[in-house]
């Protein structure tokens, strides 16, 4: 069943991002239902978020109601979570102190889903102690907060005080729509990406790995309530909020990062595609050419599962195996050769599974032997679908 999403936006030249806000939460199946202060639609127009949440927008209390519910109790029950973005100190104030004198404040005090708010104002109202204060305040009570970011504001001060990112406020409002919090309290350490092996300052070896399988795995373990750190290679996809990030650039680098925080994980997913070897000379100037051909020497690089194997002694290990040819034999000799728990294998030849689609066809493998095939799914699927096993 489709969730809702209540969205209450005060008034501030922020309301321009709520828009955005609607567009990504609707693209992922979410109602929502938005609710404006009278100074937001000074902002921007109620019907521009009419038309894009495709709910009619509520502003105020006195109007006829469009349905016979007593429209502020409807919503507040409806909300599975109760978004404020922009919140304004004003509306911050109001809720913290118990004053609903409008639809907004009176629907998020009537509602018993969680709140989260997104404030964005002027660098020293943010930081002024009574906003603090209230801040403060809602947090030690349950409230959830997305802080606002550095940078240049609308009135031309730079400082603290702009609405968080509307991609960084989606993902903290499916953190709170995901209710099955069973990876609570386990470390998960995650690699993703390709890395990358340099040939001179200006040259590299690398692969098609984009990330996303990787980064899909540590949103899904977060929103189930894991602490998950990622350890990614060079990619060109944003990675997710909320988590802990450690960027790397070489197999070696990886597999320092991986080999320092083994031993405090429960979990190690291995999704990254790790170059089997580099270039043995790596050249401090750039390589000129020559009429000759031109032979670079390979040499192997650390495989990371392999030299952790024998440390291992609560952790799950899971690795890939993409693979283009033979899938199972070869994804059964390397969780034997890795010591892994299970494996994800997946055929890359194939046009809707493996680098850089938003699918993935796999089976998994587990070290008993046991094959499970799935049929093509988006990559946040696949990501839940191993931490279902994982979780079993
Ligand atoms: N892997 C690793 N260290 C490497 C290479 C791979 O830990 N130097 C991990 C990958 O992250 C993956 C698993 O090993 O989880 C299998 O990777 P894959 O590249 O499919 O297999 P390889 O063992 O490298 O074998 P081959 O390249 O011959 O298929």
């Amino acid at each position: 069943m489709s969730k809702n999403v209540v969205l209450g936006v005060s008034g501030g030249i922020a309301c321009y991002k709520a828009l955005d806000i609607v567009s990504r939460l609707k693209k992922k199946g979410i109602n929502v239902y938005v609710i404006m202060t009278q100074s937001a639609t000074e902002f921007v127009a109620p019907l521009s978020f009419q038309s894009l949440s495709q709910n009619y927008v509520v502003v105020d209390m006195f109007e006829d109601p469009k349905t016979w519910e007593v429209e502020h109790i409807s919503l507040a029950e409806k909300a599975d979570v109760f978004v404020i973005a922009p919140a304004t100190a004003n509306v911050i104030g109001k809720i913290a102190n118990g004053i609903a004198d409008d639809m907004l404040t009176t629907t998020v005090m009537a509602t018993k889903a969680p709140v989260l708010i997104a404030p964005a104002m002027n660098t020293n109202m943010y930081e002024n102690k009574i906003v603090q204060r209230n801040i403060e305040f809602l947090r030690s009570i349950g409230y959830h907060f997305v802080e606002p970011e550095s940078g240049r504001l609308a009135c031309g001060a730079v400082g603290k005080g702009k609405l968080a990112e509307p991609e960084k406020i989606v993902e903290y409002i499916e953190m709170l729509l995901y209710k099955e919090k069973d990876l609570t309290g386990k470390n998960i350490l995650i690699t993703a990406g390709p890395t990358r092996e340099d040939i001179d300052p200006v040259r590299f070896i690398t692969n098609r790995s984009t990330g996303k399988m990787g980064y899909a795995i540590a949103r899904a373990a977060r929103d189930r309530g894991a602490n998950v750190t990622l350890i990614t290679g060079p990619t060109n996809i944003n990675p997710p909020s909320f988590i802990d990030i450690v960027n790397v650039y070489s197999a070696e680098d990886m597999y320092r990062a991986v080999s320092e925080r083994f031993d405090s994980c429960d979990v190690l997913v291995m999704s990254a595609a790790v170059a089997d070897y580099r270039p043995k000379d790596r050249s401090d100037i750039k390589i000129k050419k020559s009429d000759d051909d031109l032979k670079i020497e390979l040499t192997r690089n650390k495989d990371i599962l392999f030299e952790i194997k024998d440390r291992k002694t609560h952790q799950v290990v899971i690795g890939f195996a993409a693979e283009t040819n033979d899938v199972l034999e070869n994804a059964q000799k390397k969780i034997k050769k890795k010591n892994l728990d299970f494996i994800v294998a997946n055929d890359v030849s194939q046009k809707d599974s493996g680098f850089g689609t938003d699918t993935n066809t796999i089976k998994i493998i587990d070290k008993f032997g046991n094959i499970k095939d799935y049929p093509n799914m988006s990559k946040d699927d696949v990501a839940h679908t191993i931490l279902d096993l994982l979780v079993k």
